[in-house]
């Protein structure tokens, strides 16, 4: 029996599959979002940690790479987001997807342009909020997801958040095969987002030295939450950085604070004056404490000494407790074919079980 995997994601977003690539800083680069879209399923550029100056240079090189449709993640704080936007609409991306919404203005000139909006959340509430906004679509992403994260498990939030709205739901964190696709299929979801299983594949930009790590690790349990480099709730491998963090006194963070607060400037292209207004700003809409102020710069440029300059004991790993069960570095193709594959058999079987 054939099954067919289309779904209202497949549909609005124009991919084959319903599997969608997560932003990831760093590492949700052009080749990996064309390598995605080529093979079926949908990507997303992390456009909060490319360069200002590089940002339309990699949505061209995506679309050199794959005539396939694909996003683009932002953060509504960062200094080029109306850039982003207007980027967006003039390329034609299908899609943006974002962790704190932008105001209605910007949802709805981008909805009007037939862009699709799909956030991420990973709290019920923030599901019912985005919706209010304006998503088309959200994803949501349990605890057991990888990066910053909330902590109701994946099969908990995808029920509540299916009962509570009426867009396509997409299920994030902890999926990495067919078994997960078919039963996020199973309980309503449009389809499967995951970040770990990407960041792990041939196409991925991370240095071998890193993408060991992810691979060597055995026990969920080692892939945990910590606060200690941003002050929000973040899911990473353990290393020897995370030890010294949560070990090391106030001053010492303060200064590890600065310093990458410098860094995240130069990289940025902020200015000063920026930097302080886009602190103000988190800090005013409730978002960050002073202190959570003060370390938000710390996470991109620590993470960066991970996955782009290939020192893991040096820099912060994202990661889901997913890559414990991963175990190679297939291709994206690869990937997504046997995914897809393996869903269908286990939906026909099933079928044939209720015929
Ligand atoms: C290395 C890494 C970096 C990430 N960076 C971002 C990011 O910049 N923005 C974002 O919204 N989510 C980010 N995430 C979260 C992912 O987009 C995704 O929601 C999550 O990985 C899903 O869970 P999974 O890892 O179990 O698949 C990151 C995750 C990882 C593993």
């Amino acid at each position: 029996m054939a099954i067919d995997l289309g779904t209202a994601l497949t549909e609005r977003l124009g991919c084959r599959y319903p599997i969608v690539q997560t932003a990831m800083g760093w590492v949700a680069e052009p080749r990996l979002v064309a390598a995605t879209g080529n093979a079926g399923g949908f990507g997303f550029l992390a456009g909060a940690t490319i360069e200002p100056a590089r940002m339309e240079e990699a949505i061209v090189e995506v679309k050199r790479l794959s005539d396939r449709p694909f996003g683009v993640n932002f953060h509504m704080y960062q200094p080029n987001a109306e850039h982003i936007v207007e980027l967006v609409l003039r390329h034609g991306v299908r899609a943006v997807s974002y962790s704190r919404s932008p105001g209605k203005q910007m949802i709805t000139r981008l909805k009007d342009a037939g862009v699709v909006c799909m956030p991420t959340v990973g709290a019920l509430k923030h599901a019912v909020k985005a919706v209010q906004m304006g998503a088309d679509m959200v994803t949501v992403q349990g605890g057991e997801g990888g990066g910053h994260t909330g902590s109701v498990p994946t099969a908990l939030l995808l029920g509540q958040v299916l009962d509570s709205v009426q867009v396509p739901v997409i299920a994030a964190g902890g999926f990495k095969d067919g078994r997960g696709l078919a039963a996020a299929l199973a309980m309503g979801a449009a389809g499967i987002a995951m970040g770990t299983r990407f960041l792990m594949t041939r196409e991925s930009p991370v240095p071998q030295a890193t993408l060991q790590r992810y691979l060597q690790v055995r026990e969920p349990d080692a892939i945990r939450v910590s606060r200690a480099i941003d002050g929000m709730p973040q899911r990473m491998i353990d290393n020897e950085l995370l030890v010294h963090l949560e070990q090391a006194g106030a001053p010492r963070r303060l200064w590890l604070a600065l310093k990458n607060g410098l860094a995240y400037r130069r990289h940025s292209g902020m200015g000063l004056g920026q930097m302080l207004a886009t602190a103000f700003k988190l800090r005013s809409a409730g978002e960050l404490s002073a202190a959570q102020t003060l370390m938000a710069a710390n996470a991109p440029m620590i993470i960066q000494q991970a996955m782009v300059e290939g020192h893991p004991e040096r820099g912060v790993l994202p990661s889901g407790q997913i890559a414990a069960l991963i175990d190679d570095l297939p291709s994206c193709a690869e990937l997504i074919q046997r995914i897809a594959d393996d869903a269908q058999l286990r939906l026909a079987e099933l079928a044939r079980r209720a015929s």
